[in-house]
């Protein structure tokens, strides 16, 4: 548990409405069962599991209008602290309608409210100051139209300047043009080490992104566990076995683990145990950003963990 301050930024904060019917059919009206409705975006999941496992998360990010005051509302109902930048455009919905007779979800997300020069200048005004006050910095998804494909490079930047190790979990060009700053630590899944690297084979594809200056490089391979490409060496961790439930968010369960190992100083293969038992630990849970505790401490001694050889890690 980490008592230190860990910042998590989501650049694109949404409210994501769940809407329960009894079965989708394209064309027809639905009466909606039931409706969830609460604050999300890759970074608020990373800071619901900082909490539930005790630590002291500070959510930065960009939010406006109605949609926006929900999304605060929501966060302080969860017991979380916003330094959230105000703006004037309205932060996004996602709408997400489950079918009751086979589970069956299907999602539409809003690309996000446009973002002006000045607002992001505010943000990153507001996010210097606080990054000062943190151990670790997180930065979480997708940027939101507007802010400038280099945004991740530049609070990189920041934090280095001011000693505090940086986290990226994010894809695409947000993800590529953020690697000359040099993060600490990032954490693409299969799919983005490939499309970053153009590399099918994960190892090879892995070395490769850490040679392009990221301090450690922890891709998540789903049901495989996490491969991790360090300064102290090279691990695999996985779970026991493949679990069933909702994949959704584990990578982000698995990213504030990451977040504690490096805000506590830990050795990282006890912080890849440890990440993969709650990234399971998600999995069990069907709504992302929450963990089951019980299935946490139960798979934490069941996790395997082995060391490959630096120089030859594919024997
Ligand atoms: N079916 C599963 N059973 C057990 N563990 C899983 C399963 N799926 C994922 N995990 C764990 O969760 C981690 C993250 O999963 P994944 O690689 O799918 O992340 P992701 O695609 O970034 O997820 P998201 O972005 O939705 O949070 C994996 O490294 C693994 O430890
Ligand atoms: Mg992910």
């Amino acid at each position: 548990v980490a008592s230190e301050l860990i910042l998590t930024v989501t650049a694109n904060l949404a409210l994501d409405i769940t809407y329960e019917v009894g079965r989708l059919v394209p064309g027809a009206t639905h009466r909606v069962r039931r409706v969830h409705q609460r604050a999300g975006g890759k970074g608020v999941n990373v800071a619901r599991v900082l909490r539930a496992l005790g630590a002291a998360p500070v959510l930065a990010g960009l939010a406006g209008g109605s949609t926006g005051a929900a999304i605060r509302a929501d966060l302080a109902l969860a017991g979380l602290v916003d330094a959230l930048t105000p703006i004037a455009g309205e932060s996004r919905r996602t709408v997400t309608v489950v079918s009751d007779v086979d589970g069956e979800a299907t999602m539409c997300t809003e690309p996000g409210p446009l973002v002006s020069a000045t607002e992001w200048a505010d943000f990153v005004a507001s996010y210097t100051e606080l990054v000062g006050a943190a151990s670790v910095v997180v930065l979480s998804g997708s940027l939101p139209p507007g802010v400038p494909e280099t945004g991740y490079r530049e609070l990189i930047d920041i934090a280095r300047r001011r000693g505090v190790r940086s986290l990226l979990d994010a894809s695409g060009p947000a993800l590529t043009s953020a690697l000359a700053a040099g993060p600490d630590i990032v954490k693409p899944n299969a799919a983005e080490l490939r499309a970053a690297t153009g590399i099918d084979d994960e190892l090879v594809a892995a070395q490769e992104l850490r040679r392009s200056g990221v301090g450690a490089v922890v891709a998540s391979l789903g049901p495989d566990g996490l491969l991790a490409i360090t300064e102290e060496g090279c691990w695999r961790a996985r779970p026991p076995k493949p679990l069933a439930g909702n994949p959704t968010g584990a990578g982000d369960a698995c990213v504030a683990m990451l977040a504690i190992g490096a805000a506590n100083g830990a050795s990282w293969p006890n912080t890849l145990v440890k990440a993969v038992a709650v990234s399971a630990a998600a999995v069990v849970c069907p709504v992302a950003g929450e963990i089951d505790p019980g299935s946490y401490q139960h798979l934490l001694a069941e996790v395997v963990l082995e060391e490959l050889d630096a120089a030859h890690p594919h024997r």
